[in-house]
């Protein structure tokens, strides 16, 4: 790859209260993918308007005039295997709802034609939304977990996959032993642990209700000894928390921390909608991630996560659209929706301020990002995550940029997106390759 410089109206969050804003801006990117600088001024970047026009340059400007170029959005907590339930099944709270809807559907999985069917077309919209990183959840079934792993590859988006481990308080065809899940994790890190790979698995124990403390203490000792991250729930719904009381005599972070699945090798929890206090306190200590999932947190009926009292706190919080618990793949949706909650929150609670629009894209972008690497912003040493923005079916006045991107937000959805760019590279639509009519 060549070294490139872009050139574009460039929006993107260092910190969570501002955006930094450059009008006809340029993003030099070396030939690895990842950001060398940006600025207004081309002689700072290294490079002179004229030696883009020499053939011989080792450089390549790419001018995209007057589309916005903002980092691309990451999803932090997101369900593959529940694609088909989206957008249905909104009448039940979290744990008669995974019994009803989840369950069954994740079963499907056994069956890798369905699996390719359903995964390809939920890889393909991750694309479409310009989401270039996820972590996600998978089934228990390993070998539709790995149809997934090399999915994504082949997509050229970045993944954390996650084998999900669960042996009781689900259907049979979801239980594993202990044995079971060890081997068919063993068998995914030796085909995809590689340390820079864009495509890594992710240890997933699906939350404690669903695993016995062997399992819990087995997929601790797998993080340890690969030094894998950790994904899994936390703290979603009232009910949830007193069956892990039942089940653990233990607050609910507290029992992950004793099987080593808190904080011990990169973490992230999602929801958080319970967390106070001691489990606060232990998330920061610990440097978990909050994945906040306003859209399912709405449609499950959860309650409303304190991101605000969060972020006061100095907790690392990214966004997550938790399909099917949440209905909407878009994470710009998922970042109104996170604005909409808090203002809902500071309705009931005028004691902190609702969250602002940076906030939200910080929240989606660099912070998000931050689980997968230097990812999410365009400072110097950023991995190369990138859209380009084509506004103008929306940009029918006099808008700042700002106002533009703000208007996109809201607004906006794939039609807009006109380059998607992941660690340097450009991604293309991903190929949907079966006839079936669910992959049209
Ligand atoms: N807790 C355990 N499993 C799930 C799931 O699939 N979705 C949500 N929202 N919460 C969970
Ligand atoms: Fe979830």
């Amino acid at each position: 790859m060549k070294k490139k410089i872009y050139k574009a109206n460039i929006l993107y969050t260092k910190e969570k209260n501002c955006f930094e804003v450059l009008e006809n801006g340029y993003v030099a990117v070396d030939a690895d993918g990842r950001v060398i600088g940006v600025s207004t001024d081309l002689s700072t970047l290294g490079a002179d308007a004229s030696a883009h026009r020499n053939a011989e340059s080792d450089t390549e400007l790419v001018d995209f005039g007057d589309r916005l170029l903002i980092p691309a959005t990451n999803d932090l907590h997101v369900h593959a295997p529940q694609y088909r339930n989206q957008g249905i099944a909104m009448d039940l709270e979290l744990l008669p709802w995974l019994q009803k809807y989840t369950f069954p559907e994740e079963m499907r999985y056994a069956d890798t034609g369905y699996a390719e069917r359903m995964y390809r077309r939920f890889v393909r919209d991750l694309w479409r939304f310009g989401t270039m990183r996820a972590c996600v959840f998978a089934t228990t079934h390993t070998a539709s977990t790995r149809l997934l792993m090399h999915l994504f590859q082949e997509a050229g988006l970045g993944a954390l996959v996650g084998k999900v481990a669960m042996n009781r308080n689900c259907p049979e065809g979801l239980s594993e032993s202990v044995e079971e899940m060890v081997r068919g994790y063993e068998e995914l890190i030796a085909e995809f642990n590689q340390p820079e790979a864009l495509v890594r698995p992710i240890v997933t124990p699906r939350f404690v209700p669903s695993c016995t403390p062997e399992m819990l203490r087995a997929c601790g000792e797998l993080a340890a000894k690969h030094q894998l991250p950790v994904q899994s729930h936390l703290s979603e719904n009232k009910d949830e928390l007193a069956l892990v009381q039942t089940l653990e005599s233990i607050w609910y972070g507290a029992a992950y921390n004793r099987y080593g699945l808190f904080g011990q090798t990169p973490t992230v929890m999602a929801h958080c909608v319970y967390t106070e206090g001691k489990e606060m306190r232990l998330i920061k200590r610990n440097g978990v991630m909050v994945a906040h999932c306003p859209t399912s947190n709405l449609n499950v009926a959860s309650g409303m996560a304190p991101i605000r009292k969060f972020l006061d706190e100095g907790l690392r919080v990214g966004l997550g659209s938790d399909i099917s618990g949440g209905h909407d793949l878009n994470i710009f949706r998922v970042m109104v929706y996170a604005i909409q909650v808090s203002k809902m929150h500071f309705q009931k609670n005028h004691a902190r301020p609702f969250l602002t629009l940076s906030e939200a894209f910080w929240m989606a972008t660099k912070s998000a990002g931050s689980f997968f690497g230097r990812v999410g912003s365009f400072e110097p040493g950023y991995e190369f995550d990138a859209l380009v923005i084509d506004d103008s079916d929306l940009n029918h006045d006099h808008y700042s940029l700002p106002e533009r991107l703000e208007r996109y937000v809201y607004l906006g959805d794939d039609r807009q997106i006109v380059h998607r760019f992941c660690r340097g590279k450009e991604v293309l639509k991903p190929v949907v390759t079966f006839s079936s009519p669910f992959c049209v």
